[in-house]
């Protein structure tokens, strides 16, 4: 075991704490100046308008989660290359392309923190800056001249507008499925990580049968990290504010934990409120109660439970894989990703 693997495991199993994201970038730091000078390069426009919006984007970035692991999967592999590059900045601006528009469709006007780009010009701007963002990051993929990183992102692409759509529809549906709550966090967010890993294991030079391993971590991670989110919404703003948030309600979504306790239980008060949630019609009040009896019925605890089953399964996946600092930051990804605070 090499010996950052060792200070690794250490740290985990005396729940040290431990600070994830050095060991994440251990790996990537000039990597990773590379991608941000190409990032900065791709949001710009002669265009005074679009320019604004893209520089509002820029200035409000985000935690840039995908492009790293876009090259932390390169380099098990081989080296970063310009492909590399190219994969990890279109797939960051397809992730903010999404974000914009997602921010119109769920009528928000806070992003990062930050007013959203809908909220700072309107919903016109940020429907056409986001299609920008999209196109750019098309000719960004197209760049990386590789038939098979592109096919990835394209269809990637697909299957994220798809996810939102499902998720829309989802709320005009009566029960409570498991099934498409899996369905729809794994189009609207894991396929984005399945495709980073597996575009970057490509660029690294990786076998068939590697991507395919390097899919499925994406895909454990990119699940891990919307049941992360979801829990977020039942508990962020908790110790400031002294009371759940329930944002996800507000959009008419059930996460994970609500569907766990509606699952588990017959309580009539609990199945009426489900209903206007998703019908649209679900009063702050109400919303703290169904919140207060997700939690009260073990529903975080379960979503917790999935993540450490996942958890499970990726560190399997990369088990035969030397001990590396590449394979430990990508170990402390996954782990960031579930245990991360925000
Ligand atoms: C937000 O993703 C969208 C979800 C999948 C919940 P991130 O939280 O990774 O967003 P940024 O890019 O760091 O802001
Ligand atoms: C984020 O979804 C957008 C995509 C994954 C495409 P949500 O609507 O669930 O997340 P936030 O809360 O706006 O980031
Ligand atoms: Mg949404
Ligand atoms: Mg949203």
């Amino acid at each position: 075991m090499a010996n950052s693997d060792f200070y690794y495991y250490f740290c985990i199993a005396k729940k040290v704490f431990m600070d994830y994201k050095s060991v994440i970038l251990a790996p990537i730091v000039a990597e990773r100046e590379r991608f941000n000078a190409v990032f900065d390069k791709a949001l710009q426009s002669s265009n005074p308008l679009l320019n604004e919006v893209l520089e509002h984007v820029r200035h409000t970035s985000g935690k840039k989660m995908r492009p790293m692991l876009v090259l932390l999967a390169a380099k098990l592999f081989g080296e970063v290359t310009d492909a590399t590059l190219h994969a990890a900045v279109a797939l960051e601006l397809l992730h903010n392309a999404s974000l914009v528009h997602d921010d119109v469709v769920d009528e928000s006007d806070e992003r990062r923190g930050k007013p959203s780009v809908n909220a700072a010009f309107s919903n016109k701007v940020a429907v056409l800056s986001g299609d920008f963002m999209l196109a750019t990051g098309l000719l960004e993929v197209d760049k990386s001249k590789d038939l098979k990183i592109m096919e990835i992102v394209f269809g990637m692409g697909r299957d994220l507008a798809d996810g939102e759509i499902l998720q829309l529809h989802n709320n005009a549906i009566e029960e409570h499925s498991y099934e498409i709550y899996y369905d729809v966090i794994r189009k609207k967010t894991a396929v984005l990580f399945e495709a980073c890993a597996s575009v970057g294991a490509i660029s690294g030079g990786a076998s068939d049968a590697e991507v395919e391993v390097m899919r499925r971590f994406g895909e454990y991670i990119g699940l891990c990290f919307q049941i992360k989110d979801d829990i977020f919404d039942y508990i962020s703003d908790s110790k400031q504010l002294g009371k759940p948030t329930g944002n996800d309600m507000r959009e008419g979504k059930l996460t994970l934990p609500v569907l766990y306790a509606l699952n588990q239980t017959k309580d009539a008060e609990a199945h009426r409120i489900a209903a206007k949630v998703k019908a649209g019609t679900v009063d702050v009040e109400e919303i703290s109660w169904l919140i207060n009896f997700a939690i009260g019925e073990g529903g975080i605890q379960y979503a917790e439970s999935v993540m450490e089953d996942l958890r499970a399964k990726a560190v399997d996946l990369l088990k035969n894989f030397p001990p590396t600092e590449v394979k430990t930051a990508l170990l402390a990804y996954l782990d960031f990703v579930i245990y991360r605070e925000k």
